[in-house]
């Protein structure tokens, strides 16, 4: 089979520690689908036909959107939802569905190159608005009680909407701590059951395990808060719970925040501590890298760029090159940085190797030496941007979510040796999401700059 120097390096598969292997370095990001009924259900027949498309695409992983454990705290009014336990067969069954889905079981897909299956587990804590799975009055569960600040942005009006629509969280106490780490347990043996290979545990984006890690969101003083060793806590005691009613054949994966990009929120310094403890605990296979919350939403702001809001939090030095020209002339530092590299995120994955080291087999392969993995996410669109993020050692996969949204197949064409490198046939086409109304325009960086999601 003739192959080119990139395909070469997109196309190799990777093993994670727990045994489970990937057909190929490209992973389909978490996106929530917004396909279950209102107010929250289990996966149906739009789906399995969703699934069924990626899992023919190509992928060498597939991740789910999310899907919450507590049906009481929903992300969107839409996503796939879990009741409370005790999980009875009708639910066991849909999610046997689901899994054939994703595998591509369903649809044919061969056992030997299928995509690995990974179920996302979330719970949305104080980003759950107000209303999801719960009556308006209930305030969301968070680590502390701070307030929701997305509209900051709108002085008074944007204060008063952000009240409409979030409300003040109310503290957990230590048995509704409990609880959160009991429904992940019983969550991830549901997916493992149900034949799924993994799950993936949502600690990034301010959700509830991000609010926990976050210093601005996490104001406890008992165990759970206080240092970074507190904050970490619930998660690394998640990971435990979740290992111990799972088989070390089935992956565990957590995605986590490089950065919030936000004042007083979690730093880079912060997380590469979490990366270190997650990796300690030797039962983590892979972390998926991301950043930003709903009060930054970088995870899905196109030509974001890590180190300019580095500098604006005054946590970072811009290059001189990012802000002059080749004549000293003004040069507009995104579109500057843009054109020089498409991984929102790769210079903080690149610090994460002093912490997780690249690995190698015997025989060389990238990442074949075991260990857990790191799959970069966001921003990610063209053949010669994947395979220089893995070449350069940094990440073992690349994590793709609105081109697999547009494209379902397109991780065969970023394989497909018969494409040379270079060709655009090979990338993400050039897409635009049209506006409806004036929606795009909304001064809401959720709305706004989060338009193309
Ligand atoms: C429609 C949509 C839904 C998303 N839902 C989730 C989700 O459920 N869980 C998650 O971790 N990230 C979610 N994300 C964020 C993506 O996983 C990813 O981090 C982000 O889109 C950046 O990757 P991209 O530039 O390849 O789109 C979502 C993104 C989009 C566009």
């Amino acid at each position: 089979m003739p192959t080119t120097p990139q395909t070469q390096v997109i196309s190799q598969p990777l093993t994670l520690p727990c045994g489970k292997r990937l057909p190929n370095r490209l992973v389909k990001a978490p996106m929530e689908e917004l396909l279950a009924d209102f107010g929250g259900g289990l996966p149906n027949r739009l789906h399995h036909n969703l699934y069924n498309a990626w899992a023919k695409g190509g992928w060498g992983m597939i991740i789910t959107g999310n899907v919450a454990i507590d049906d009481t705290h929903l992300g969107t009014p839409f996503d796939v939802v879990l009741p409370k336990p005790p999980y009875l067969e009708d639910l066991l069954e849909s999610f046997r569905a689901y899994a054939d889905s994703v595998t591509g079981r369903s649809c044919g897909v061969q056992e030997s190159n299928r995509p690995l299956a990974v179920v996302q587990l979330v719970h949305a804590g104080r980003q759950s608005m107000r209303g999801s799975g719960r009556s308006v009055w209930q305030p969301a569960k968070a680590p502390s009680s701070v307030p929701m600040r997305p509209s900051d942005n709108l002085g008074i009006v944007g204060r008063a909407l952000d009240h409409f629509m979030w409300g003040t969280p109310k503290e957990m106490d230590l048995s509704d701590i409990q609880e959160v780490k009991l429904r992940y347990a019983q969550a991830s043996r549901l997916c493992y059951l149900a034949g799924f290979d993994g799950v993936e545990l949502h600690a990034s984006h301010g959700y509830l395990l991000a609010a926990f890690l976050s210093p601005k969101t996490n104001l406890r003083t008992d165990r759970y808060g206080g240092s970074n060793e507190n904050r970490a806590r619930l998660l690394l005691e998640i990971v435990q719970e979740v290992r111990n009613v799972v088989p070390p054949t089935f992956a565990l994966g957590v995605k986590l925040n490089s950065c919030d990009y936000v004042s007083g929120g979690l730093t880079e310094e912060d997380a590469l501590l979490n990366v270190k403890w997650l990796a300690e605990t030797g039962g983590v296979d892979f972390i998926e890298i991301s950043g930003g919350n709903y009060e930054n939403p970088s995870f899905i702001m196109d030509d974001f760029d890590s180190e300019a809001e580095k500098v604006k939090l005054g946590g970072g030095e811009k290059k001189k090159e990012d802000q002059q020209g080749a004549k000293g002339e003004h040069v507009n530092p995104v579109s500057s940085r843009t054109r020089k590299r498409e991984a929102f995120f790769q210079s903080f994955a690149k610090r994460c190797r002093s912490v997780v080291p690249e690995r190698r087999s015997e025989e060389g392969e990238q990442g074949g030496g075991g260990g857990i993995k790191l799959i970069l996410t966001g921003g990610l669109r063209t053949r010669n941007g994947i395979s220089g993020v893995i070449s350069s050692g940094d990440v073992d996969a690349a994590a793709l979510a609105r081109p697999a949204a547009l494209y379902p197949d397109l991780a065969s064409r970023l394989t497909d040796p018969t494409i040379p490198d270079g060709d655009p046939r090979a990338d993400t086409p050039a897409y635009k999401v049209p506006a409806i109304g004036g929606l795009s325009a909304v001064p809401l960086k959720l709305v706004g700059a989060g338009w193309g999601t």
